[in-house]
């Protein structure tokens, strides 16, 4: 059992850590290509993941990096500290094995984001070294996908817990 139950004293059993993780250009959100990305901010993003973690009793980190190794090193530094990951790759979602790697490597959870659809853009958008290691993927829902995303991993946890 790695997950502590949330049942119980919450005083006893901490809130499970669920990682955000942001890829490359995705800082410019609001302002890039909002016929495509919509018009929140990766601020307004963040904010409402970590009010509906308080909700659903996860604590939230939002991570986002413009550079492949920082998102390494920090897929790295949280292996033992948090208990799943959402991430939207970003445009490393269809270049990179390094980064597919270190999610593999760790061995959490993982659900993949994307704010477009990417299945009806370009054809090399289509193909994701991270979808083959995911838990699963939400693609074309905009902002609401992560909230999706958070709440099925907060299911799985609380699922796995209780096993
Ligand atoms: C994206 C889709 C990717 O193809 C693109 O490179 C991005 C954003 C999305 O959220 O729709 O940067 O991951």
């Amino acid at each position: 059992m790695k997950t502590p139950s949330r049942s119980g004293n919450p005083a006893a059993t901490p809130a499970p850590h669920i990682a955000v993780i942001h890829g490359p250009n995705l800082n410019l959100l609001g302002t890039r290509e909002p016929n495509i990305y919509g018009s929140s901010t990766l601020e307004e993003i963040n904010r409402r993941l970590i009010e509906l973690g308080r909700e659903l009793g996860i604590a939230v980190s939002p991570f986002q990096s413009n550079h492949e190794g920082e998102i390494v090193d920090f897929i790295h530094s949280i292996r033992d500290t948090h208990a799943g990951i959402v991430i939207n790759p970003a445009g490393l979602t269809h270049t990179s094995v390094a980064l597919r790697d270190a999610l593999a490597a760790v061995a959490l959870p993982i659900v993949e984001v994307h704010l477009s659809n990417t299945h009806a853009r370009e054809e090399f958008r289509r193909r994701s070294y991270v979808s083959p290691i995911a838990l699963g993927v939400i693609s074309g829902l905009g902002p609401a996908g992560y909230e999706f995303a958070l709440k099925a991993l907060a299911a799985r946890l609380e699922q796995t817990a209780s096993e």
